[in-house]
């Protein structure tokens, strides 16, 4: 029997091409593992008007840990559209199978480092080094949303707060609701996943990056837990930033700046816009990890135009194999191929469109390779 047991969530689009540039750095390592294909994605939403079936979700129960590649998602209307007639006006309702993925198996920690690698020309400044840790299952995300906002709904909430009765003269159905949930152990467990990760690194500060003065309740409890959690590693600083000016400060001194840590939402909008200050998404790789069970991931979406074209970077997909076998422990491999992948960067012979040139997926993963 291998010795690990990976799931081979390929998805949509690109996704299908990046994890072909991911199977030629495996295969190179000869890792001890057995690879498992997994249904996931758009083709199952149209087809069985579920993008994330029982058959995958047994699978992910019975691995290690899983590698995925890209999904779609659309809004609510054009999702309906495309199902298969017999399934359509059912009722069935598009939920994005990455977000049900991490809160099913709950993958709280999204965690996203951001390098700058050396000779990259679309490196914003060269040495920057952040790692965004995102919260993954809660927040904006809870999933607790509503439109038309029924009458008891509203009633319960204007019992509790005044300010409700600002909107009694609007109709249910003028009216959206998505609630954000936080809770002070998922604030408590990303946080303490955050000054972890510094003090195994040897990092000076963590950021708290939020919005406390005006979303006093959620942003107040990541804030306060942090000041709490913080008092644990005192050899690290716990820096407070609202996120509004977060994204001002990457823009200005992106150097100052090493972990951060934030809910979920901010944490999505904050780790792209540090994507593109290291390159953008072709090198944006994530972990979505929980206690059981981790799903790495490029940040990147499906990019359905260029599916089958093996055009896009597939740098993201490397690093997320990279973190897939840190979190394995095999970590001199994830160092070996850490070095592989900086030295293709380095001497920017083989390179995908993004960066000026014109190899495939496949011949950047084999560049990639061939250095193991
Ligand atoms: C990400 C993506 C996802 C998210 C989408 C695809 C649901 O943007 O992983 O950052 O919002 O989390
Ligand atoms: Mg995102």
């Amino acid at each position: 029997m291998a010795k690990y047991k990976i799931a081979w969530l390929p998805g949509d689009g690109v996704g299908n091409d990046v994890m072909d540039a991911a199977k030629i750095v495996l295969d190179k390592f000869a890792l001890d593992a057995e690879y498992t294909h997994g249904d996931i994605g758009w083709e199952f939403w149209k087809t069985e008007a579920d993008p994330l079936p029982p058959r995958t979700i047994d699978l992910l129960n019975n691995s290690d840990c899983a590698l995925f590649g890209a999904i779609t998602s659309l809004p609510k209307e054009e999702c309906e559209n495309q199902l298969v007639p017999e399934l359509k006006g059912k009722g069935h309702v598009y939920a994005s199978p990455i977000v049900r993925l991490r809160q099913e198996f709950n993958l709280r920690t999204n965690l996203r480092p951001c390098r700058a690698y050396d000779g990259n020309p679309l490196n914003y400044k060269d040495g920057i080094d952040i790692v965004v840790f995102r919260e993954n299952t809660e927040d904006l995300y809870s999933g607790v949303e509503f439109h038309p906002v029924p009458d008891e709904v509203r009633e319960v909430l204007k019992k509790h707060n005044k300010k409700m009765g600002r909107f009694d003269s609007t109709a249910a159905d003028d009216m959206a609701m998505s609630l954000r949930i936080n809770t002070r152990k998922a604030c408590t467990n990303i946080i303490t996943d955050a000054f972890e990760l510094a003090k195994k690194q040897g990092r000076k500060s963590v950021t708290v990056v939020e919005k406390p003065n005006v979303i006093r309740e959620t942003s107040g409890l990541m804030v306060r837990t942090a000041r709490e959690v913080a008092k644990k590693y005192p050899s690290i600083e716990l820096w407070e930033t609202n996120i509004d000016a977060m994204c001002m400060w990457l823009i200005k001194n992106p150097m100052d700046y090493s972990v951060l840590v934030t809910s979920n939402m901010f944490g999505d909008i904050v780790s792209d816009l540090c994507a593109q200050l290291v390159g953008g998404l072709g090198f944006a790789a994530s972990g979505n990890i929980g206690d059981k069970l981790a799903v790495f991931e490029p940040t990147h979406g499906s990019a359905p135009k260029y599916a089958g074209q093996f055009k896009v970077n597939p740098m993201a997909m490397l690093l997320s194999v990279k973190m897939m076998l840190d979190w394995l422990d095999e970590t001199d491999k994830a160092g070996t191929l850490d070095n592989a992948i900086a030295s293709v960067i380095k001497e920017g012979k083989v390179k995908t469109y993004d960066m000026g040139g014109s190899n495939t997926s496949l011949e950047v993963a084999e560049a990639v390779a061939a250095k193991l």
